[in-house]
């Protein structure tokens, strides 16, 4: 079974590396190596100085799965296993494990591709049940109750939401999972960008710790701005999709780097400092984002994200989006994602928050909106 070609990572592979100012990355500025290895405790810098680049522990080194498990309230650290392939590795061997001819899954629409294109090519059908733009991206969850039928085996969820920042209440959340709980299918909860909602007191409580069916997805790409790492992770208390998961595994990354495991440990247990600067980044990036779509409101329509690094605007222009977002990358060297990546044809872009160089692709963005839609010259 080979997917449908990865639209989005086949754009960032024509663009990603040529353009000045990404404009459009769901991560966060790389968190620099020196002030990384400064975080480190007696225990984590003695492992650094002390490490050999064998293989590592398969399910992943044991203080990083006690430290992630440490993310949970009703987990241990043998509920969770660590992916090498970050969580691209973690949706695939999940779809993999769930899916094949004659069973079917639901998926929140729009979505990132590894939770919906790995899941078709295993046989299953797919029914995507759209998130309401005019509605603040809402889920609706008597929709996904719709789309069920006899044979669905996974629901996928993605809160905080790429590509459009959405996050529902704890209630909505709640009565989501309770779906799968309900329909005795596995909710597959992708909450990479976990901890970085904008108002305090609105993170999620993770899908595995609300049923004992639920695996939840991390990584530290989002949330902690390690994306170079590669560390992702599986967390559940199904034991059986553990133990298929692992089997899987095996064909796949087999363990994760040993310096990426180590780093990663550090960042967690460093937590607040590490998450702190990345929500530094995204909050000030959002005021200029806010100031900037006030601005041009009658250029691109803009819902505000609860969370996240990401937000999906609609460009209002008559021009077709794939020849904006072209044009603007050869002339400003500035890089909007259409949304006909996420298969979504209604002239949306998405932005990204993550980059402290936001400002200056904002500046030239700005400047070639003012060259090129009329009236504003
Ligand atoms: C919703 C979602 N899940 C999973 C991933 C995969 O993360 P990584 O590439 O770090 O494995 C991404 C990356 O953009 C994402 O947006």
């Amino acid at each position: 079974m080979i997917p449908d070609n990865c639209k989005l990572e086949r754009f960032f592979a024509r663009w990603e590396f040529s353009v000045e100012h990404l404009l459009c990355a769901s991560d966060v500025d790389g968190y620099p190596m020196p002030d990384l290895l400064a975080l480190a405790d007696d225990e984590t810098r003695g492992l650094w100085e002390g490490l050999t680049l064998g293989y590592t522990e398969t399910t992943g080194l044991p203080a990083l799965r006690e430290e992630i498990a440490q993310q949970y309230t009703a987990l241990n650290p043998a509920d969770v296993t660590v992916c090498g392939g970050g969580a691209a590795e973690a949706l695939f061997l999940v779809a993999n494990a769930l899916l094949g001819p004659g069973t079917h899954a639901v998926v929140g629409w729009p979505a990132f591709e590894a939770l919906h294109r790995v899941a078709a090519a295993t046989g299953a059908e797919v029914t995507a049940v759209p998130l309401d733009p005019d509605a603040g991206w809402r889920l609706d969850p008597d929709a996904v109750r719709k789309a069920l039928r006899p044979t669905t085996r996974a629901l996928f969820l993605n809160f905080p939401h790429n590509p459009t920042g959405a996050l529902p209440s704890r209630a909505e959340f709640e009565e989501l999972v309770g779906i799968g709980t309900e329909a005795g299918i596995t909710v597959v909860s992708d909450e990479v960008y976990r901890y970085l909602e904008y108002e305090p007191g609105t993170t999620l409580p993770a899908a595995c710790d609300l049923d004992p069916r639920a695996i939840s997805v991390g990584v530290m790409s989002k949330a902690y701005g390690l994306a170079g790492l590669r560390i992702g992770w599986l967390a559940s208390r199904d034991e059986e999709l553990l133990r298929t998961l692992r089997a899987i595994k095996d064909y796949t990354s087999v363990c994760a780097s040993a310096p990426s495991e180590i780093l990663a440990l550090i960042a967690l247990r460093a937590r607040e400092q590490v998450v702190g600067r990345c929500r530094r980044i995204i909050d000030a990036n959002l005021e200029r984002v806010d100031e900037f779509f006030a601005e041009w409101a009658d250029v691109f329509h803009w819902v505000r994200p609860r969370a996240g690094t990401v937000g999906f605007p609609r460009l209002l222009l008559a021009t077709p989006v794939e020849e904006f977002v072209d044009d603007l990358a050869r002339s400003e060297s500035v890089l909007l994602l259409p949304g006909s990546v996420f298969d979504c044809d209604d002239g949306r872009v998405r932005f990204g928050l993550g980059r402290a160089s936001l400002p200056e692709g904002l500046r030239r963005l700005d400047g070639y909106l003012r060259r090129t839609v009329r009236g504003r010259a």
